[in-house]
């Protein structure tokens, strides 16, 4: 934190907590290439600093963001997009980053904005965000993960339909279909109340947080036998941790637990 940035705002609110906002208002926080680096750069940092437990990332009150750049795109042929692995860059969030990170979505989250708020590991929103996979009407189909998460998300034959129309769907959708863990009525409300959670898990051990991220995720990949067997290996190992002797040994004394991984 500290540093300056363009195209995104970096804050820490709340002890533990990293706040990224993206910041691209001209353009509502259109990802390109340079915005992308930075959130990188900013998540990475948060992920590297003890003093952080958990992420929040959001937009503006208009935008999380209205997709990847067209005008960036316009141009593009294949041999830029593979020769130069286009949107490889934007898979630094989900598959490095460690700390639980929350989206917390306002307005727009449309085509690349959808994907990477369904990147997080939370995804708060306000009944009036306006999410959508529209890549269908620009002759192209989501590059980010879209057709996957949102699959995942909200099953095939809903998520079928919204990728084939590229019709919006609200952020009360969102939540009634399961895509969003929580819905709220403002968007003020909404970004407090990934503040909170994201407090919240700040307070626990880290170690037995990055568990919790690493197993759930792994359901993900893996069948649920192996998935378990894995979930297991996991939680034997945990018992090799200070945290668990002194989260247990202050459960029996009454006490509220000092973790020394914080
Ligand atoms: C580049 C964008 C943009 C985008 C908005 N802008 N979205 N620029 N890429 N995705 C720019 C506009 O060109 C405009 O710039 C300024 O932001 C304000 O937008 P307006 O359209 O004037 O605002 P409004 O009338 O309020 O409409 C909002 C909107 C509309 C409905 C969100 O902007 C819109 O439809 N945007 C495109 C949404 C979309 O198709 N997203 C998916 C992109 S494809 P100027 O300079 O004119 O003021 C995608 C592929 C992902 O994401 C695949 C891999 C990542």
């Amino acid at each position: 934190a500290g540093k300056s940035h363009e195209y995104i705002k970096v804050s820490t609110p709340r002890p533990g907590v990293g706040l990224i906002e993206l910041h691209r208002p001209k353009a509502l926080n259109a990802l390109f290439t340079p915005l992308i680096l930075e959130l990188n750069a900013a998540l990475r940092t948060f992920d590297k600093d003890h003093s952080i437990g958990a992420i929040v990332l959001t937009g503006s009150h208009k935008a999380f963001a209205a997709g990847a750049d067209i005008k960036e795109m316009a141009t593009k042929e294949f041999a830029d997009a593979y020769g130069d692995d286009f949107i490889e860059s934007w898979s630094e969030l989900p598959n490095t980053i460690k700390k639980p990170v929350i989206s917390a979505v306002n307005g727009h989250a449309l085509g690349g904005g959808c994907e990477l708020a369904m990147m997080c590991d939370i995804l708060y929103c306000s009944e009036k965000a306006n999410f959508g996979q529209p890549e269908v009407k620009l002759g192209i189909i989501p590059g980010a993960g879209g057709s996957q998460r949102l699959t995942r998300a909200i099953g095939k034959s809903r998520a079928m339909e919204l990728i084939l129309t590229g019709k919006n769907f609200s952020g009360k959708d969102a939540y009634d279909w399961g895509l969003a863990a929580r819905v709220f009525e403002t968007p003020e409300a909404c970004v407090e109340g990934a503040l909170e959670t994201a407090e919240t898990i700040a307070g626990y051990s880290r170690i037995a947080v990055k568990a919790c991220k690493e197993v759930v995720n792994k359901s993900q990949d893996l069948g649920v036998r192996e998935g378990v067997e894995f979930e297991r290996r996991v939680f034997h190992g945990l018992f090799g941790s200070e945290d668990q002797k002194i989260g247990m040994t202050a459960f029996a004394e009454k006490r509220k637990a000092e973790w020394k991984h914080r």
